[in-house]
């Protein structure tokens, strides 16, 4: 097996979640027969800045581009706030994206059993929730040109940011979504804004069209992205895949979140298209959350979506569906035990640091091997 990860805990909360996975990796490496990872690390977002004046230095992008597998933490915070825009700590996270191609961004929405009380909705709503957001991620507002702020003649400045999509770019991510779906539930929901958006009507158009010419078996359905969000506060569980760009995707994934109970449940998978030759994808795993500025340092962060992105590695990256399925159990297992971390703990929890969760976790991992 081609082994090498490449880390990148980045900033805030970033290295501590990242210090609980690497527990795992360890605890793995020296008990499971199938697993033997070389870990590389590097330096991404203001800790990088602060060492290369980079968002990322070039030897850590060539490392990123060889590894089998990047896993990041996270980036930003306060201290970054007045850097030059171009090595703004996010920059790093987004040259990553566009760089190793990686256009295709899961981002499933589970809710465990023992979260439902967790959610700042009803229980019924999320109880048994698994829906799946499928993000565009290397095109749109993120990365159209031109994006500029110019001076105008009478002192005003403007600002422009220009959303952009072709039809491959459309095509290829609408694929992803309908052969997930078939994994799944079978239904895929398309959002986006074709009443205002040109770029929403050839989103529409293309999505129809791939789904009636290639995927006839699995019902698609058209949602206005504004409609989407209070969909998913309103009934999430009428969804399976949603499909949509990548700025939709940002802000409907940070829904999602809290219908698990925290943003610091939530993983993602980023992958680019298979290798003509090889078949393998570069891909790179990462929560869903920030740096968390305010919680960093104090022990309070939730490690489960950094550690449950290291799950989706196992399984998209290595085919390690076994191990994978350890992982995703032993999270479960801590949370039926009724471990928290400060962000999902209801009443009368058992409150526990970020590394005493990821020990709680490993303990279940060695009772599960
Ligand atoms: P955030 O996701 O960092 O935090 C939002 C809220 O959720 C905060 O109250 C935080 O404490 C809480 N939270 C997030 N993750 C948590 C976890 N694992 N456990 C417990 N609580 C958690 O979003 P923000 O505050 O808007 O952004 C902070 C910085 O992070 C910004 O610089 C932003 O650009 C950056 N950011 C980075 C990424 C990334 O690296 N992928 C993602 C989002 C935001
Ligand atoms: C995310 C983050 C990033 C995004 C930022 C940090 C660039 O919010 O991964 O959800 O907007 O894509
Ligand atoms: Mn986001």
């Amino acid at each position: 097996m081609s082994n090498k990860l490449f880390l990148l805990p980045g900033d805030g909360i970033g290295p501590e979640i990242m210090d609980e996975v690497k527990k795992i990796i360890e605890w793995m490496n020296a008990n499971l027969d199938a697993i033997s990872f070389e870990i590389d690390e590097g330096k991404v977002g203001g800790s990088a800045y602060d060492a290369h004046g980079a968002a990322i230095s070039e030897e850590d992008m060539e490392k990123a581009m060889t590894a089998d597998a990047v896993l990041f933490g996270a980036v930003g915070g306060p201290k970054w706030a007045d850097v030059p825009y171009e090595v703004r700590p996010e920059a790093g996270l987004l040259r990553l994206r566009k760089d190793l191609g990686l256009f295709a961004n899961l981002r499933p929405a589970l809710c465990y059993p023992a979260l439902a009380d967790a959610s700042s909705l009803k229980k019924e709503l999320v109880e048994g929730l698994d829906i799946l957001i499928v993000r565009e991620l290397t095109g749109g507002v993120y990365f159209g040109e031109p994006k500029e702020i110019t001076d105008l003649p009478d002192g005003q400045k403007r600002a422009v940011d220009t959303q952009l999509y072709t039809t491959s770019e459309i095509e290829r991510i609408t694929r992803v979504a309908f052969d997930l779906a078939k994994t799944r539930s079978n239904r895929v929901s398309s959002a986006e804004k074709h009443n205002v958006m040109k770029s929403g009507v050839l989103w529409k158009e293309v999505v129809t069209r791939i789904g009636a010419e290639e995927y006839k078996n699995t019902p698609l359905e058209h949602v206005l992205a504004d409609n989407c969000a209070m969909q998913l506060v309103r009934n999430p569980k009428q969804y399976d895949v949603i499909v949509c760009d990548n700025l939709f995707g940002d802000i409907l994934s940070d829904v999602a979140a809290m219908l698990t109970g925290s943003l610091g449940m939530l993983p993602s998978a980023s992958l680019g298209a298979p290798d003509a030759a090889s078949g393998k994808r570069k891909a790179l795993y990462e929560p869903v959350h920030g740096s968390a500025p305010d919680i960093a340092g104090t022990g309070a962060a939730n490690p489960i979506a950094m550690v449950a992105s290291f799950g989706m590695a196992l399984r998209y990256s290595f085919g390690l569906i076994k191990e994978a399925e350890m992982v995703d159990a032993a999270i479960s297992n801590v949370l039926d035990k009724g471990l928290r971390t400060r962000d999902i703990a209801t009443e009368g929890a058992n409150v526990v640091t970020t590394s005493e969760m990821g020990d709680a976790i490993i303990a279940e991992l060695k009772a599960l091997a």
